[in-house]
């Protein structure tokens, strides 16, 4: 039914780079003490030390599945292209895709996956590490720390790094407050991930860590969350409550192709192609973030872009880009005279992108034909799910807190610098007493995930909450 068109936004990138020197290897305090004083140059700069530089590894995410959501899995193998391209081997980057697009039987260039209008096929050659039904959190989170043991399927390709190597990560997908989406829809909560890096940091298994994000808030999973001694730098698509952007659409400027859907990610594509257009041994990560925050910003309209944060240790910013996504010798000279990029691009958010897909194939149907009416069915269930999504909500509210503050306290965003929620296994048992009265929160129910966070913040007990969600939703029909 609906669920499987809904979907969430989401998308992240991390590097990590540190230096160290001649160490005992094995004595792990003594390592520890030496690796994190801070250096006032980076050895990487000197070609003397070039024989210390370790290895770049990443790890790229695409957390969707479901044709309407193709720019996800097309962000990720474009950057899966730019890190090949710049150097980096197979071997050590880890991509973690659904796989359901390129052979898609909507897909209008059967095995090609293309990331902007007139853009190359990226699919090809991109490794099928993690896909279909391992494309999951925990197997993302055992690649993250190494440890074979724990992984399910998939290729068994971990992030065997070690104390000299930097890391890239680059997710993209829907999110909501607090949780980033999977394929499998088994939510990555922020307090989760923060903890394997923070295990990742205490294993003493990188030098430093770049991650990139994009989805709906997704400076929610980092904001008050991820500790500034990590060595480890993040730039996300939004802050930590607004939603990131889908581009490169049907009938927009500029437009995709013919029966494609929406082709990338605004934060996403404004990274690729400024890395792709620069000199990645002389741009810095910080002038980077720079560029794509001025570009997402959409003209400075935030109502159709979003601001772009940074979290984390900043002393990683100073670095240059190819640290982290390598260096393509083609692009010596870059940027190339012509390298401007629009100011403004046509976007729809995250979150109604797939409706948008899917109005569109409804438009370019014959009238009267059997698919068309499949189509406005869809399209319909779609919809009326995700009213019964936000009625229910408002109910519940309602019933916990009073008619009159109801929806203020559903909505009340924390100050800057706190996380989403404190207690982060009550919001997890609340999706769960959500789900099983109500029916699955989908990635669209994903931007819901600050209300459960703002009952938990206002102390509210989970049998109260039981009660409040049977009510709402008794009668409900599951099977969503
Ligand atoms: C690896 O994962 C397994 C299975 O989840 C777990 O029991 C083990 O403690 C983990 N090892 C390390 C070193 O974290
Ligand atoms: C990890 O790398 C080390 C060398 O640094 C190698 O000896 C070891 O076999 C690798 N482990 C895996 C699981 O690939
Ligand atoms: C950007 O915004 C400015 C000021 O509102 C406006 O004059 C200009 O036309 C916009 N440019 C584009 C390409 O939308
Ligand atoms: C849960 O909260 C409700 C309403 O505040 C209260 O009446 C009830 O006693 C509480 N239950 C538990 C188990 O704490």
């Amino acid at each position: 039914m609906a669920a499987n068109t809904i979907f969430l936004c989401f998308c992240m990138v991390l590097l990590q780079m540190l230096t160290i020197p001649s160490i005992a290897v094995g004595n792990k305090p003594r390592f520890l003490d030496q690796v994190w004083k801070p250096k006032n140059h980076s050895p990487m700069d000197d070609p003397e030390s070039k024989k210390d530089q370790g290895t770049t590894w990443a790890v790229l995410v695409a957390g969707s599945k479901g044709f309407y959501n193709y720019r996800h899995q097309a962000d990720i193998c474009h950057a899966y292209q730019i890190l090949k391209k710049g150097g980096l081997k197979d071997e050590n980057i880890v991509v973690f895709m659904y796989d359901d697009i390129a052979n898609h039987e909507l897909n209008p260039r059967s095995g090609v996956i293309i990331n902007k209008p007139d853009g190359d096929d990226v699919y090809k050659g991109v490794p099928k590490d993690y896909t279909g039904e391992y494309a999951t959190t925990e197997n993302l989170f055992a690649v993250l720390l190494a440890n074979k043991t724990a992984l399910k399927g998939g290729s068994g390709k971990i992030v065997n790094s070690t104390s000299k190597d930097r890391i890239f990560i680059y997710y993209s997908d829907h999110g909501g407050p607090g949780v980033l989406g999977m394929p499998d829809d088994v939510y990555l909560y922020a307090e989760d991930f923060v903890d394997v890096l923070k295990k990742k940091r205490a294993l003493g298994t990188y030098k430093e860590m770049v991650i990139y994000v994009e989805a709906c808030e997704s400076g929610s999973i980092f904001e008050g969350l991820l500790p500034q001694n990590l060595n480890i730098y993040v730039t996300t698509a939004s802050n930590a409550h607004e939603d990131s952007y889908a581009t490169y659409c049907p009938k927009m400027d500029p437009p995709a192709p013919k029966d494609f859907p929406c082709l990338g990610d605004l934060y996403s594509v404004a990274w690729m192609e400024d890395s792709e257009s620069h000199n990645l041994k002389k741009e810095t990560i910080a002038q980077q973030y720079k560029k794509v925050k001025e570009r997402t910003s959409n003209n400075h309209t935030y109502e159709f872009g979003s601001h772009v944060m940074a979290y984390g240790n900043k002393n990683v910013h100073s670095q240059k880009l190819y640290l982290y996504q390598g260096y393509n010798p083609a692009t010596e000279n870059f940027p190339p005279k012509d390298a401007d990029f629009p100011v403004h691009m046509d976007v729809v958010d995250q979150r109604s992108a797939d409706l948008y897909f899917l109005r569109y194939r409804y438009n370019g149907m014959e009238d009267g034909s059997a698919g068309k009416a499949k189509l406005l069915e869809q399209i319909t269930n779609m919809e009326h799910y995700r009213e019964h999504l936000d009625k229910s909500m408002d109910t519940i509210g309602a019933s916990l807190f009073g008619r009159a503050k109801g929806s203020s306290v559903l909505s009340h965003v924390r100050a800057p610098g706190l996380p989403v929620v404190d207690d982060w296994d009550c919001l997890k048992s609340l999706v769960r007493v959500f789900e099983a009265h109500c029916g699955s929160l989908t990635q669209y129910g994903m931007k819901h995930m600050r209300a459960f966070a703002n009952i938990c913040n206002s102390k509210v007990n989970q049998s109260a909450m039981e009660g409040a969600t049977k009510a709402a939703c008794n009668g409900h029909e599951l099977g969503q």
